[in-house]
């Protein structure tokens, strides 16, 4: 017995791993292992001698027992000791330099006009990019013949072939949105609408994709004197300094009377600056809304009246923020997005002073 102890302490004290000590219990301890089978003999023996073989046996079994368990535990400490040697953290490394992404000059510059017409009490409405040609022509006043839908350049989509209805068009401007609000929320109204515009025309000044804020507010008394204070507050808000405005009489279908706006600005030194000199700069286009659009909104021109304005967001970043060609805002350049990007944090606010 003292043969089989020793044989089998020392051969799990030595042993590698796991699996070698699994094969020890069972060569040991196992069903036919050499302690059982051992144990299986005291049937054989006469009582006396079965008195002191029985207790030493279990003895012996329980000291393989107990320390194969302490063997196991302290393979896995090993184990682990060794994992914790290799993979180990520096935690007081500096850490790597990521680049991060930049919020784009026509988002920063939405969510300003956003931000001081929300001030005003306009609420944001949205409407869909392709759109029939009656919101974005008819029921802005816009009849077939009319020369608006020629000058605006028009992308149209195509119908099915034999599909003789009109087809649908890119929207050409954020007008139809008036439309959409009046059947959805009716008078008084009060909203802005911003988004993407589509005309097939390309230059420094111009992109076949580009954005606009419609405005619309309508109520009983809503007049021509209201919206020129709200643009002139707009102005002012949004280039934190007063901004000089010039109403220029004009012509929409959808606003009767209508006015182009232009701001004050000089070209000294050949940047522009806005709010002095004694230059002109037009930005949007505005007026009373036309009663045939009323109507075609589903609102009765006899009880409410308003006004409505377009302005071309991509034009007022430029101003605000020296960007001196429209096209770089849409090559993707990332040169160009990290030099007039925004920090994801530098949220517009009014008492922030809407800009970095
Ligand atoms: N929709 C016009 C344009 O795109 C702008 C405008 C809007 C004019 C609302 C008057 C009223 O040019």
């Amino acid at each position: 017995m003292d043969d089989l102890r020793n044989k089998y302490i020392e051969a799990i004290a030595a042993a590698a791993d796991e699996a070698a000590l699994e094969e020890l219990r069972v060569q040991a301890v196992g069903k036919k292992g050499e302690v059982s089978l051992k144990m299986r003999e005291l049937g054989k023996m006469t009582p006396e001698e079965r008195q002191v073989a029985g207790p030493a046996l279990n003895a012996l079994k329980n000291e393989i027992t107990s320390a194969l368990a302490a063997k196991k535990a302290a393979l896995a400490d090993a184990a682990l000791d060794a994992r914790l040697a290799t993979e180990w953290l520096d935690v007081t490394l500096p850490a790597r330099n990521r680049r991060v992404g930049s919020i784009h000059p026509i988002s920063q510059v939405t969510e300003e006009v956003t931000a001081i017409f929300a001030d005003m009490g306009f609420a944001v409405a949205e409407g869909p990019q392709i759109e029939t040609d009656w919101y974005n022509f008819d029921a802005l006043n816009i009849p077939g013949h009319h020369p608006a839908r020629a000058e605006m350049d028009t992308f149209y989509t195509h119908r099915a072939e034999g599909d003789e209805r009109p087809p649908h068009v890119l929207r050409t401007h954020t007008s139809p949105v008036q439309i959409r609000s009046m059947e959805k929320t009716g008078a008084p109204i009060r909203i802005i609408c911003p988004g993407r515009v589509y005309r097939a025309d390309y230059d420094q000044t111009h992109t076949p994709m580009f954005h606009q804020i419609e405005g619309l507010a309508l109520g009983r008394d809503v007049s021509m004197a209201n919206l020129k204070w709200v643009l002139e507050e707009f102005f002012t808000a949004f280039f934190g300094t007063e901004v000089k405005t010039r109403f220029r009489a004009s012509h929409f279908p959808f606003t009767e009377p209508s006015a182009e706006v232009d701001i004050q600005c000089s070209w000294e030194g050949g940047t522009v600056k806005v709010g002095e000199g004694d230059d002109w700069l037009e930005v949007l286009g505005s007026g009373m809304v036309h009663p045939k659009v009323l109507e075609a909104g589903g609102i009765d021109p006899n009880e409410y009246q308003g006004f409505a304005f377009g302005i071309g967001i991509d034009r007022l970043a430029m101003l605000k923020y020296g960007i001196p060609d429209l096209r770089a805002f849409f090559d993707s350049d990332l040169r160009w997005l990290r030099h007039y990007g925004f920090a994801s944090l530098d949220q517009p606010t009014l008492h922030g002073g809407l800009s970095r």
